[in-house]
């Protein structure tokens, strides 16, 4: 058995937020963000939005294009920073209510960014043991409910999205398919990317925890460093191991968090970065949403064509990194 994506789809919220909106609450500009990082604009959750409604739009459409039914799903595997819920019920189990996926098993992925490829190599491994047919892959955040909104450092790279992946059964002599992935962790760079205060180590404490310390916290120069390194050795470990050649693979389509990395990533290799795919400037960094909308978003231009093989790269919090080789 071989493991194909046959439908994608993706969903942002309607509410666009610029640079020159976020100028208007933290020290910034336009200028400082789009030359650091890329960004222009991101999409914004509505109050009563959580992930799982981002998650069942993007869920529908990956199912519509894929001419498949809720009811066909035999497991849903959602990636997620920003659970509805801390730690239970899961989202995927809210999901599969939503979306009335009555036969499908259901968990959440922590891999952060990583999230949608560690959940592609899982779907994958699940398909070539001959355990389920359909699976749905999905990355969801609503990070602007975790985001410190007074802290510039953070509040201007962040934005919301869901973006889904049908991944079915196909026969060995198929030739779409996942090809191969790389999946990795550095648990020692937990603390660079983390929401310190909220889970067993350091609970909710009244009188004693700060909102602040609820959110997301980054160390931002650090998680660039360990971006720019992990890429480069992730391409490279992706290509020895299927043995194709850069010059085999028509695109690239990192996580979208930020165009110096890639640009970084991009110059070290030697890699033209017309091969990176980017759309950063209109969702900045949407976390495990990043690359399922930047899959939908060329598929639906017609970038992206039966055929063609694409490479997924990302890293994230954990630390976590990884991608995956896919014949379209
Ligand atoms: N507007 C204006 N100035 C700012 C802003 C802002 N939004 N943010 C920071 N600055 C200032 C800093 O305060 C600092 O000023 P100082 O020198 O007076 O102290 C100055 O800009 C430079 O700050 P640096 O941190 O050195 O800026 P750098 O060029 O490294 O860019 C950035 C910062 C964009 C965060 C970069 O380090 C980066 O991209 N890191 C990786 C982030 C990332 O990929 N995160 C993904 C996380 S994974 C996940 O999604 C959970």
């Amino acid at each position: 058995m071989k493991a194909y994506i046959q439908g994608i789809g993706c969903y942002v919220p309607e509410k666009r937020v610029s640079n020159d909106d976020l100028a208007k609450i933290v020290d910034t500009s336009d200028e400082w963000i789009y030359s650091h990082t890329g960004i222009k604009n991101r999409h914004i959750a509505a109050e009563d939005e959580a992930s799982s409604d981002l998650a069942l739009r993007a869920s529908r459409d990956a199912l519509e294009r894929a001419g498949k039914s809720p009811t066909d799903l035999e497991l849903i595997l959602l990636a997620t920073a920003t659970p509805d819920h801390l730690g239970f019920p899961s989202t995927s189990c809210v999901l599969q209510d939503k979306l009335g996926a009555a036969n499908a098993a259901a968990m959440d992925l922590a891999a952060a960014c990583t999230g949608f490829i560690y959940g592609l190599e899982t779907a994958r491994a699940f398909i070539e043991a001959g355990i389920y047919r359909n699976i749905l892959v999905v990355g969801t955040e609503v990070l602007s409910k975790i985001t410190n909104w007074k802290d510039r450092n953070t509040c201007v790279l962040f934005g919301d999205g869901a973006g889904a992946a049908l991944v079915t059964a196909a026969d060995t002599g198929s030739s779409r398919g996942i090809v191969t992935s790389h999946l990795a962790a550095d648990g020692s760079g937990a603390g660079v990317l983390s929401r310190p205060v909220g889970g067993t180590r350091t609970p909710f404490v009244e009188g004693r925890t700060t909102p602040e310390s609820t959110l997301l916290y980054m160390d931002g120069r650090k998680v660039y460093y360990f971006a720019v390194s992990v890429l480069g050795k992730t391409i490279e470990t992706l290509l020895e191991k299927s043995g194709l050649s850069l010059e085999e693979i028509d695109f690239i389509v990192p996580h979208q968090a930020n165009v110096r990395i890639i640009e970084a990533c991009a110059k070290r290799l030697s890699i033209p970065m017309e091969k990176f795919y980017m759309n950063i400037e209109e969702f900045a960094n949407t976390s495990a949403a990043s690359i399922p909308i930047a899959l939908t978003d060329m598929s639906l231009k017609g970038i992206l064509k039966p055929g063609h093989l694409v490479l997924t790269v990302g890293f994230g919090g954990g630390l976590t990194y990884g991608g995956n080789i896919i014949r379209w």
